[in-house]
């Protein structure tokens, strides 16, 4: 059996797990390459560092030349996190006719075209399945066996913490700060959470899926996105009381000739196959023009599941090593000529506080009204205070519609406050 090195650049929680998984399912990953896989190197920051594997000593090195320079390795497998040094090094790999793969979506979602370009021209191939969705295989799903479907929309839960701590504010009534605290605890959130609950890592994956599904280049920094920083228990239990979760939802969807694109915590019916998505879980739901709907669901990260993702692109790498298939993958191409959008008409959940006193819901829907806006149902809690909760779920509107309604509302000083706009999903 023809025998393949990798290079693993990074034995944090991701290389561990990949490490284990050849350890453990060696003789599985060799059948299904038809080839003899094995760690020949692997880069760290900290040759001292306990591991959770136990990792011959001269395997290990700091200097990433010992994997670029050695001929022996194939494969470079990127897992260090962050833009720089993982872009350069993935560069360089790709450069020095190596195959690589990744799971870091920051560089992907950045540089992934400019990396591809760079792979085509060196004749060698760069996957990256674990950047969107963890063990979950949504790349390969949409790239192979979808790729024959003009895609309408598509709506991830792709990041597990914002996932968990809305779960857990859900099903036990806790507030937003207690939640993400008892999360780091746990290890389910790190210690600046900043990317997570700001929405940025949803966005990178986000431009990930559009490249993948619609073929339109994306950069991360023009999507749109509101993190889940300003969800109140309150929101949590008022939308339950209308029939919905609240999610961060990464959302797509074609509207005519142009791309709707946009990730912010949404109502999501409790009908709807992405309501039951819980704590860590991931999930991708898609319509296509000839699937029809569907969801891929699973482990969003962790170190196996991701890892399952990571060795899954190395065995399909190592397959064609050796044989005349062309491993390369091609750029996507925007087939539809879609135009990327803003974020679009939608239903919107608003809550205001109000003074209470008779004729305050009056003024509120006639302000409303003047905008063009209709109502879909209101609700008022009365809790003998001076201002008091009021809930609009509203029809279809855009933005626009909503801020003038909010600046002809401010004329009056019967309301005291927004206190949050949210979308709200259909299905
Ligand atoms: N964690 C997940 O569940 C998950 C899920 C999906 C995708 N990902 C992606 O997978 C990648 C890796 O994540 P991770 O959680 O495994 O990260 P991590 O636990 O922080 O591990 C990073 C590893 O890279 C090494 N490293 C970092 N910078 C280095 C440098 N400049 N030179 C040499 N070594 C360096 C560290 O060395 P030391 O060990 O010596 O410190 C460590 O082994 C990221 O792109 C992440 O977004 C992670």
């Amino acid at each position: 059996m023809k025998k393949i090195n990798i290079g693993l650049l990074g034995l944090g929680n991701v290389g561990t797990g990949v490490y284990s998984i050849f350890q453990t399912n060696h003789d599985k990953i060799s059948l299904s390459a038809q080839k003899e896989l094995s760690i020949k190197k692997i880069l760290v920051n900290n040759l001292n560092k306990d591991r959770e594997v136990s990792v011959s000593p001269d395997t290990l090195t700091t200097s990433a030349k010992d994997l670029f320079n050695d001929p022996e390795i194939d494969i470079i497998v990127e897992l260090l996190g962050g833009i720089h040094p993982a872009y350069d090094y993935i560069k360089e790999a790709l450069k020095a006719k190596k195959h690589v793969v990744t799971a870091n979506k920051a560089v992907i979602a950045t540089y992934g075209r400019e990396l591809i370009q760079i792979a085509i021209d060196n004749h060698v191939a760069l996957r990256y399945e674990a950047s969107v969705g963890g063990g979950i295989p949504i790349i390969n799903t949409l790239s192979k066996p979808l790729s024959v479907n003009h895609f309408e929309e598509m709506i991830g839960i792709v990041n597990g913490t914002t996932n968990y701590i809305l779960t857990q504010m859900t099903d036990y009534g806790l507030d937003y700060d207690e939640v993400l605290k008892a999360a780091q605890d746990k290890g389910f959130a790190e210690a600046d959470p900043t990317s997570d609950v700001e929405g940025e890592d949803a966005a990178y994956k986000l431009s990930i899926l559009i490249s993948t599904a619609f073929g339109m280049e994306v950069p991360p920094a023009s999507i749109p996105r509101e993190g889940i920083t300003k969800i109140s228990k309150d929101d949590i239990e008022y939308a339950s009381q209308f029939g919905y979760k609240i999610k961060l939802l990464a959302t797509a969807k074609k509207s005519d000739d142009h791309l709707e694109f946009h990730v912010h915590p949404t109502l999501v019916p409790n009908t709807h196959p992405l309501a039951s998505v819980s704590n860590e879980f991931n999930a991708l739901f898609l319509k296509g023009n000839a699937v029809d709907e569907l969801m891929l669901y699973g482990k969003g990260a962790g170190s196996l599941p991701t890892g399952s993702a990571v060795v899954g692109d190395i065995v399909e790498i190592a397959k064609i090593i050796g044989t005349n298939f062309d491993p390369t993958i091609s750029i996507p191409e925007n087939s539809g000529n879609l135009k990327p959008s803003g974020e679009g008409i939608s239903k919107y959940y608003i809550h205001f506080r109000v003074e209470d006193k008779p004729g305050a819901l009056g003024i509120i829907s006639t302000a409303f009204g003047n905008n063009g806006i209709s109502i879909e149902t209101v609700m008022q809690r009365s809790r003998g205070e001076k201002y008091v909760p009021v809930i609009y779920i509203l029809h279809d509107c855009t933005r626009e519609q909503l801020n003038s309604t909010f600046d002809d509302i401010s004329k009056d000083n019967t309301v005291k406050e927004v206190r949050s706009i949210l979308r709200v999903e259909e299905y």
